[in-house]
């Protein structure tokens, strides 16, 4: 995928190589590059992962929660280790650079450190988490939540809109879901660090003419699946003034959605991404509607509010047509900001190697902001064209990602030889 006049160096052709062939594990039947968790590609490509960890000269295994780890081991094995890692499944109709560049980006800078000689302290942990992405079930960073403690009985019942369950979708992924609870990582084994390379998935770094960009905090993300109860009638002979109408009531929802986040006094994102109507039929008057919306930002105050001013106007617009709205919301995550000497650490890093860069902060999720509750977290970020990402037009440089590569490899050996810095 990438032109080979590209290619500079041994480090950038396997980079390519490894892009370019898990790219190919897709699902043939989605547009783009769709490799969703607990998908056939995705159960395929997981040993495309292995080898290309065990390849790099790293121990590889996998965790009861579905994760490869590949451990490039350190002088001292009693050293807490320093991991970094990200994730390779993708959302539908989804790119090839998303998490996938912080897994083989990782592997590849473990590999860079294990050939220079120079050999660390610490372990160095890397990780393909298991399903970053948000799934069916309406939870994104399975394997991150599963280390870090955040997965429970409660996540494994949660069902998708046919009824089943994610415990019941592990289970036929070949993995146990007492054992997926219980794959915590050990608090006597706590990272010393973890660090995680990502493409931006916004234009900033690309306006800026920026290589490199260090992440201040990452987005929290409130979730919201609204169900809407109407009246069924038919559609051609209920007068306008008699129905109730939840589609109707949907549509004014997805508009208050949209306001909140316009009227925000700081940046914030807001999407409704499915209404689901029980009826197929066009000459039904909808009586049930379900809504899946997310609201982020970086500004935690504003977010807390957000369930109770959209709650209340939604109520509010349905009720004046007769229409009842039950509401099921979630924190995805809470506002996660990185560790301030882990920005430091990546900005000497940058800064040695004569490169610029800026501060910014995430505005998608990330493994990270699970890991940020076991470990000291940072996020280094290359720049994604056009500011694309989870679409098919998703592209980032070679070279652009060979730096962040350098970055994340000179960052961990300087991390290696710092005191615990919690
Ligand atoms: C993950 O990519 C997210 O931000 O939802
Ligand atoms: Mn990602
Ligand atoms: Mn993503």
């Amino acid at each position: 995928m990438f032109e080979s006049t590209l290619v500079r160096t041994e480090s950038d052709e396997r980079l390519a190589r490894s892009l370019t062939e898990i790219s190919g594990y897709r699902d043939t039947g989605r547009d783009g590059w769709s490799r969703e968790v607990f998908s056939d590609p995705y159960r395929v490509s997981r040993s495309m992962v292995a080898r290309t960890m065990s390849g790099a000269g790293l121990e590889v295994h996998r965790d009861g929660a579905g994760n490869i780890i590949g451990r490039l081991p350190g002088s001292n094995p009693l050293a807490p280790p320093l991991v970094s890692g990200s994730h390779t499944d993708t959302v539908d109709g989804g790119g090839r650079f998303d998490g996938i560049v912080g897994v083989m980006g990782a592997i590849e800078a473990a590999r860079s450190i294990r050939e220079s000689g120079s050999r660390l302290t610490r372990d160095l942990l890397v990780v393909d988490f298991l399903g970053e992405e948000s799934n069916e079930f309406g939870l994104s960073c399975l394997g991150s939540r599963s280390i870090a403690g955040q997965l429970d009985a409660a996540d494994l019942a949660r069902t998708n809109g046919a009824g089943d369950t994610l415990g019941g979708r592990y289970a036929s992924f070949g993995l146990d879901p007492d054992e997926v609870i219980r794959s915590v990582w050990p608090s006597a084994r706590r990272p010393h660090a973890f660090v995680e390379l990502h493409i931006e998935q916004g234009p900033t770094l690309e306006t800026n003419k920026l290589p490199l960009g260090i992440v201040t905090a990452i987005t929290g993300i409130e979730r919201m699946v609204a169900t809407f109860a109407g009246a069924a009638d038919h559609a051609g002979t209920t007068s306008m003034t008699d129905r109730v109408d939840a589609m109707v009531a949907a549509a004014e929802a997805v508009l208050a959605v949209r306001r909140e986040a316009c009227g925000a006094p700081n940046h914030a994102v807001a999407t409704t991404t499915a209404l689901e109507s029980a009826s197929h039929s066009t000459n039904v008057v909808p009586s049930r509607i379900r809504m899946l919306s997310e609201v982020r930002s970086v500004d935690g105050e504003w977010l807390r509010g957000v369930r109770g001013r959209l709650t209340r106007e939604i109520l509010l617009k349905a009720r004046e047509t007769g229409v009842e709205v039950d509401f099921d919301w979630s924190t995805d995550n809470d506002v996660i900001p990185a560790h301030r000497g882990i920005q430091d650490v990546m900005a000497q890093a940058i800064d040695a190697s004569g490169l610029p860069w800026m501060a910014l902060p995430s505005g998608a999720t990330h493994d990270a902001a699970h890991l940020a509750s076991i470990a000291p977290m940072g996020m280094l970020f290359v720049p994604s064209r056009g500011g694309k990402s989870h679409c098919p037009e998703e592209w980032s440089d070679l070279k652009d990602i060979s730096t962040g590569v350098a970055a994340l490899a000179q960052t961990l050996m300087k991390l290696d030889q710092l005191e615990p810095t919690r």
